[in-house]
């Protein structure tokens, strides 16, 4: 697959002429394309081409490309997928470079369809033409008042800062619609369908890179390059840029690792969750909330600090607003005393001062504009909020609404950190309205859910610190490269404690005189142990005895274990028996690395040792990661508080905790292509460390 170029992807989205073949006055696709330019205001050229050269909206018409006789950068192929084919010569052969593919019946068709596409691929590298789609909508470059669309275009679609990508067109389409109706302005709208030749990631790379472009708001159902959209949103971080995506189709590969609970454990989508984080993205559920993220992060950038006050003009919202802002986790830091003092001094004595700060209905002179500067002045905050109503219909009220919402935009214009009007619901978003905030130079959030939403991915996207990660791989030919399949407990501590890894102390006993000898070793009650790499959960086997005391209860457990093994699991082969000291209280956690087919090795830590599918309270990193990742993914499980000291114990040694999890993550990192998965169950810690009391290896066959 050769890339698409930057420079090559700025002249296909910026056609200076376009030709819709298969142009037709009743065809409504047809007149889309001609309606579209129109409103984005292009000032080109557009020609119609039709089998029997009928005039088609006015424009001239001709039966073929060649025909045209003069350059013509981009066609739009309207004709029936049979036809392309012979479409895409023509096209060709007028110099056309780019050809946008509208028709369906391709690789979404089945087998198919998916070999005529990726023939038609083939034809149109060699023709040399770019083609866009199969199966989709076309494009439009808003700021450059360009494009070659096929659907229908809000009368109000207006340049701006946030490019959306969206796969499907009509997804695309319904974005666009979205950000007109919000008065969001847009750089580009691309949707790359099919994908057979143009691929999301591609104009990812390169709207990221765009200057007029602040933030990226995709729709996708697969990210299908997943290194490479890594690097384009850690570059777009780097740029201070935000990529909002809309990943659907978060359907489960099924039984991703079989022998180990991680693999069960961690769906596709919490892997992608995961891989987003890390690169710094942003991930929303509805259309509704990719566009209005996207819109505020493109006008506020990255925030000085995570911080968000709210004032408002509605007593009634402010509890709301707290709620909200309480579920999502979005930080609204309180008024220190200096701010309270001043703000005191503006709003009458009844108002309470606190954040989301309400003033009291009365307060809509001068009074907003000090207290915006108060907010300005307190270095807590990084952006604000003035919830107010606009106008929704013509009334009498009219006047006082825009005259308010006048006062507002001053306020904002008047402080430094970037500011937005938020209203209480979406109902406003009409004509009046989005004129009435437009002619202020104000930003509307449209409703209390979709605008704290949205402040919240703002204020966490400013507060990720941006971590750079390795671009190391992994080992391709480790110590893996001579192992395969299961490793017996044994063999798996052989391997993990030298790359260090801290195990709970054992012995190997090869008779119940050896298993009664390494008893005696140890202080207290022993745990004894089947060794095989042929079972991969020892209990379900009767392959372990807990608590054992005395030299002749260890002969009996030592002959129990493998009778039991013997017959349950129907012969396995036995290295021996481990002889290990019995541990009591403290946490016990699990530590899974995996390969994810997409995204390749992604650690899971749990809580709950043989609780944890019960429980299914795991964080995610892919690997590699540092050790304040490692102490991040312990802060998100839902448990955290229990290694801060649960039922009276002390609080775990989380530094040694953290340094467990990371040796375990390296481990894997440097065992190589060939793993197929680590497994810790349990990683157990107290106030005096961690320590492996669990381990198992799995590698897998990688063809040569
Ligand atoms: N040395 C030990 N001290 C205390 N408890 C242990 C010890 N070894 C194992 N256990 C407990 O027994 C459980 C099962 O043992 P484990 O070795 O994890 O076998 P399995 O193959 O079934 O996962 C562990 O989850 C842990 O709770
Ligand atoms: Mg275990």
């Amino acid at each position: 697959v050769t890339r698409v170029q930057s420079a090559d992807l700025r002249r296909i989205l910026t056609p200076r002429s376009v030709v819709i073949v298969g142009a037709r006055d009743s065809s409504p696709s047809s007149f889309g394309v001609v309606e579209a330019l129109g409103r984005v205001g292009f000032a080109g050229r557009i020609f119609a081409v039709n089998r029997s050269a009928t005039p088609a909206h006015g424009l001239p018409t001709v039966t073929t490309c060649a025909a045209i006789g003069e350059p013509v950068d981009a066609a739009v192929l309207l004709v029936p997928a049979g036809a392309v084919f012979d479409v895409l010569d023509d096209v060709a052969a007028a110099g056309i470079g780019t050809a946008v593919v509208f028709s369906s019946g391709w690789g979404e068709a089945g087998p198919d369809g998916a070999a005529e596409q990726r023939a038609l691929a083939t034809r149109a590298r060699q023709l040399g033409v770019m083609l866009v789609g199969p199966n989709c909508l076309g494009f439009m470059n808003v700021a450059a008042r360009a494009g070659a669309w096929i659907a229908s275009v809000p009368p109000n679609i207006t340049p701006g800062p946030v490019a959306i990508v969206s796969q499907s067109g009509g997804m695309g389409n319904a974005l666009a619609d979205l950000a007109a109706e919000y008065g969001i302005g847009l750089s580009h709208i691309v949707t790359t369908g099919n994908e057979a030749m143009l691929s999301t990631t591609d104009v990812v790379e390169y709207l990221v890179e765009d200057e007029l472009t602040r933030s990226v708001a995709i729709f996708t159902e697969a990210i299908a390059e997943p290194a490479r959209f890594m690097a384009a949103a850690a570059r777009a971080r780097e740029l201070g840029k935000a990529i909002v995506i809309l990943k659907a189709g978060s359907s489960e590969i099924a039984a991703r690792n079989a022998v180990s609970h991680t693999g069960s454990l961690v769906g596709d989508d919490r892997v992608v969750d995961a891989a987003l984080r890390q690169a710094g993205a942003i991930r929303v559920r509805s259309l509704e909330e990719l566009v209005v993220t996207a819109a505020v992060i493109a006008h506020a950038g990255m925030l000085r600090t995570p911080g968000v006050a709210v004032v408002s003009m509605s007593g009634g919202s402010v509890d709301v607003i707290a709620d909200e802002a309480a579920r999502l986790g979005l930080e609204l830091p309180q008024f220190d005393d200096s701010s309270v003092r001043e703000i005191r001094a503006v709003l009458p004595d009844y108002a309470a001062v606190r954040n989301p700060l309400d003033l009291t209905g009365g307060s809509l002179g001068n009074e907003l504009e000090r207290v915006l500067k108060i907010v300005d002045r307190q270095d807590d905050f990084g952006v604000v909020a003035v919830l107010c109503n606009v106008p929704a219909y013509d009334s009498c009220k009219t006047a006082t609404i825009n005259s308010l919402i006048n006062t507002v935009g001053a306020g904002l214009e008047s402080i430094t950190m970037p500011g937005f009007v938020l209203s209480q619901s979406v109902a406003h978003l009409n004509e009046a309205g989005r004129a009435s905030t437009a002619a202020a130079g104000v930003v509307g959030l449209p409703g209390l859910a979709l605008g704290i939403a949205a402040l919240a991915s703002l204020s966490k996207w400013s507060a990720r610190r941006p971590a750079p990660r390795p671009g190391a791989t992994p080992a391709t030919s480790g110590q893996g490269a001579r192992q395969r399949g299961a490793l017996s407990e044994w063999s798996a501590r052989q391997l993990l404690e030298p790359l260090g890894v801290p195990f709970v102390p054992a012995v190997l006993a090869g008779s119940a005189d050896d298993a009664a000898a390494a008893a005696g070793g140890y202080d207290g009650p022993v745990a004894v142990k089947l060794v095989s790499p042929d079972v991969q959960h020892k209990s379900d086997v009767g392959g372990i005895r807990l608590g054992v005391e005395g030299a002749a209860n260890v002969r009996r457990a030592f002959e129990d274990v493998i009778a039991s093994a013997v017959a349950r699991a129907g012969g396995p082969r036995v290295e021996g028996v481990q002889i290990s000291p019995m541990r009591r209280g403290g946490v016990e956690l699990l530590v899974g690395v995996m390969r994810d087919p997409q995204w390749g090795l992604v650690l899971a830590v749990g809580l709950g040792g043989v609780f944890v599918e019960a429980l299914a309270d795991v964080a995610l990193r892919l690997l590699p990661v540092s050790a304040a990742d490692v102490g991040e993914m312990l802060g998100e499980l839902r448990g955290a508080k229990v290694l801060h000291g649960a039922r009276g114990e002390p609080a775990v040694d989380r530094a040694a905790l953290v340094d467990a999890i990371r040796a375990i993550a390296d481990a894997a990192w440097q065992l190589g292509h060939e793993l197929a998965c680590i497994e810790v169950n349990p990683l157990r810690a107290d106030h005096h460390g961690a320590e492996a009391l669990d381990a198992l290896v799995v590698f897998r066959e990688v063809p040569s």
